[in-house]
């Protein structure tokens, strides 16, 4: 397996994303083990895009529980029905929060925390995990990054 990522320096986010993509393909395609490969998707995520927070909350006991992660300590559980997690579990859809001050129902694991986008992790049609970004810049998050994500996250919901 290759141990070093290739990320193209001076471009746009789109064509990091691009590049990362086959790297993480070809990197979990050589692994079986489901929370090794987690590691390495935010390893890569954190090292391309050096993002504030990145992690998994994978869907255990009837909840979302923090799962492999980059960043500051963070909160353990999140129950469905809250957070902008909990919104995007039962939305299944992405979610782009541009100021994390304005969605009333955000859960500030981070004082630093200003943006945030959250990616749902589907396997067989359910929900099975999400995917977390913050940022500590307002606005921070783009059509590009939700393209960008969302593919990533197709190939992570095989590997469930
Ligand atoms: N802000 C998230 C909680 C997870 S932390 O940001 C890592 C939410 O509102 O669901």
């Amino acid at each position: 397996m290759a141990e070093t990522l290739i990320i193209p320096q001076n471009s746009t986010k789109t064509e990091k994303y691009n590049a990362i993509i086959p790297q993480i393909k070809a990197i979990t395609d050589a692994e079986t083990d489901l929370i090794a490969n987690l590691a390495n998707v935010v390893a890569i995520l954190k090292e391309t895009f050096n993002f504030f927070w990145v992690g998994f909350y994978m869907v255990k006991e009837n909840q979302l529980v923090l799962a492999p992660f980059q960043g500051t300590l963070a909160c353990t559980r999140i129950p469905f029905h809250k957070g902008v997690c909990g919104a995007c579990y039962r939305s299944r859809a992405t979610l782009i929060v541009p100021n994390v001050d304005e969605f009333a129902d955000h859960i500030a694991c981070s004082s630093a925390s200003k943006s945030e986008i959250v990616v749902p992790v589907l396997s067989k049609n359910e929900v099975v995990a999400v995917l977390d970004v913050d940022s500590d810049v307002l606005d921070d998050f783009d059509e590009a990054d939700k393209e960008g994500l969302e593919k990533i996250i197709e190939i992570v919901g095989k590997l469930f």
